[in-house]
């Protein structure tokens, strides 16, 4: 029999921090450590374990992702505007090489230009934006699924 696969690592990067003092109608009013609470009953809820990280540095995010074998099943992830732009951030998590998700509070598509790009889009089994919160279940089902099969 194979063990539970249900650990997600919850990953935030640039300006995230500062949602709560962030344009509302793009991001709503949640701050991050509100947002993160919530995400961690919908996955309770769901049957599954979070851990979160959040970084401004670039460096660090991709650090981060070296070191999530044996200690991750799955990524969602919301690097922020470095989704856009970062190459290492997709190296690195090419070479993480787990299930991931890609979450965005707004809906990237429909704003500025610079925003429809992703550059770890292909690397995700789905891309989750402009749900606000509420996307974060989504996110999850879609890995919970994934997890299952
Ligand atoms: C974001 C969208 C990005 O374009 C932006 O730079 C962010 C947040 C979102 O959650 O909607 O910082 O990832």
């Amino acid at each position: 029999m194979s063990a539970t696969r249900n650990r997600i690592e919850v990953m935030h990067g640039v300006n995230l921090d500062q949602l709560g003092r962030r344009d509302p109608s793009q991001y709503g009013a949640l701050t991050l450590a509100e947002l993160e609470l919530q995400v961690s009953e919908t996955a309770a809820e769901l049957g599954m374990k979070t851990r979160f990280f959040h970084t401004n540095h670039e460096g660090a995010f991709v650090e981060h992702l070296h070191r999530l074998e044996d200690l991750a099943d799955a990524i969602l992830l919301n690097p922020g505007a470095w989704t856009h732009y970062s190459y290492a951030i997709r190296d690195a998590l090419e070479l993480a090489g787990l299930p991931a998700v890609e979450i965005h509070l707004s809906d990237v598509d429909s704003r500025e230009e610079w925003r429809h790009r992703s550059v770890i889009r292909d690397l995700c089994i789905a891309r989750v934006a402009g749900k606000g919160p509420a996307g974060y279940r989504e996110a999850l089902e879609r890995l919970r699924t994934e997890l299952s099969t």
